[in-house]
């Protein structure tokens, strides 16, 4: 028996297999490209170590994407056959993935909670659970996780500032920007290249927003970012993001280019169409065409991953981005088949299915309806999850998308009361005055909120 960087027991006797799990937790912490390849030497010096097959299901569940589900349910048989004397606390591990690979999300929850009630210093389990529950939309379930792991925590502790970056996340998406920020700060004091937490620190700045502290931050830090992994394109958004704000759509088209949808990016022709990257670059495009901005044939490529992704449904928040790509594009055929697909995803069991059927669904339609022009339809579709829609996941920056394509509709459709729903909805989650952001001044100040 051996024991983790944090101290908690792990059952193997190798040496090498210590070290090698510590440095594959370590790059999952760290957002580090070169995790996979970690894993696979962990694999290789532990063939029998059932928390490493465990470890692989989770990195490979993580892409959210549907093709690859088969390889986690085949790491957590595995894991499962080889961890029958394994202690008790990577046995739940291994239940946290059968449910996850099963799309029972909130059975993975549980587990990865009850690790975390006999051992707060589950390094896995917090991350895990902070984003999975990100991705539900659930910021206080984020909160009451870290807040009930941090005092148990000390700076000298492996990975405290990842926890201290989790807090700062969670404090944010939970609307307390002032608690949320020196916890980010302090941990990028301690770890600079600490991607969580520049992310999470420019989550506030974007709330507040400080565009110039934002850009300064981003860019400051960027140095530190070498060797990361799709985060990195996530963070260069933001900063186009702020520099959006500023009006100056040259330098986000430039960004869009260079920094987090460049084409010919090793990370990018790796893997083209990331949950995450397709995010950024379609919730990017639409911002900028609402502002009259020409984006070319941007949305081509885009659209020829969404085809390829139709009936994937893991990741429910990106579904409205792969549409926005289909409709800007003319694809009809092909965004009737993504809707089909959703329809028929929406009957399976699982956690996912009703938050597909109630928010991905009719916001995909409206989505759709606004680039057909039929903007009432559109209004009429996404009206009724509005107010729910948080459950898509997806930080309040991310959804801000969303609720643009609701106000555009309904302004289009001339529909004032709609305007004023979602104005007074958008308004009550800034920290600034919409008359402040690029995509909500015309119609705030129309309406004088
Ligand atoms: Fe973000």
């Amino acid at each position: 028996m051996r024991h983790d960087a944090q101290g908690l027991p792990i059952s193997t006797d190798s040496a090498a297999a210590a070290a090698a799990f510590d440095h594959v937790v370590a790059g999952y912490l760290g957002y580090r490209a070169d995790t996979p390849q970690r894993l696979a030497a962990l694999l290789a010096v532990a063939p029998d170590f059932a928390l490493a097959h465990c470890l692989q299901g989770y990195m490979t569940m993580l892409a959210y994407k549907q093709s690859v589900v088969p390889a986690a349910r085949q790491a957590a048989a595995t894991a499962g056959r080889l961890g029958i004397d394994a202690t008790a606390r990577e046995q739940l591990h291994v239940a946290a993935l059968e449910a996850w690979v099963d799309g029972e999300l909130d059975a993975a929850l549980a587990a990865w909670e009850a690790i975390l009630r006999a051992h707060p210093h589950d390094v896995l389990a917090i991350r895990l659970s902070h984003f999975v529950n990100f991705w539900l939309g659930r910021a206080h379930d984020m909160a009451a996780s870290i807040e009930r792991v941090l005092p148990h925590w000390s700076p000298a502790m492996p990975g405290y500032s990842t926890v201290l970056a989790c807090r700062c996340f969670a404090q944010e998406e939970c609307g307390n920007y002032l608690a949320a920020e020196p916890d980010g700060r302090r941990a990028i004091e301690l770890s600079p290249g600490d991607l969580w937490a520049a992310h999470a620190v420019a989550h506030v700045l974007e709330m507040q927003g400080r565009r110039s502290e934002g850009i300064q931050w981003l860019t400051g830090l960027a140095p530190n970012w070498e060797g990361g992994n799709n985060l990195q394109h996530h963070l260069w958004w933001h900063c186009a993001l702020f520099r959006l704000e500023q009006r100056d759509f040259d330098e986000v088209l430039a960004l869009y280019d260079t920094r987090f949808r460049n084409l010919s990016a090793p990370l990018t022709v790796a893997a083209p169409d990331v949950y995450i990257d397709v995010q950024n670059a379609a919730s990017m495009l639409f911002r900028l065409e609402r502002q009259g901005v020409d984006v070319g044939d941007r949305w081509h490529e885009l659209a020829d991953h969404a085809e390829a992704r139709v009936g994937d449904c893991l990741s429910a928040f990106t579904l409205p981005h792969w549409m926005m790509a289909l409709a800007a594009t003319g694809r009809g055929e092909a965004a009737g088949r993504m809707i089909e697909g959703m329809r028929a995803f929406a009957s399976n069991r699982g956690t996912l299915a009703p938050i597909v059927r109630d928010y991905a669904l009719p916001i995909s339609q409206a989505v759709c309806a606004h680039r057909a022009g039929n903007h009432a339809e559109a209004v009429a579709l996404m009206r009724p999850a509005l107010g729910g829609m948080w459950r898509l996941g997806g930080s309040h920056a991310q959804q801000d998308v969303l609720e643009q394509v609701f106000l555009d509709a309904a302004a289009r459709a001339g529909q004032t009361d709609d305007v004023r729903l979602v104005l007074e909805r958008a308004a009550g989650r800034r920290a600034i005055p919409l008359e402040r952001m690029v995509g909500w001044h015309e119609a705030a100040h129309q309406f004088s909120l």
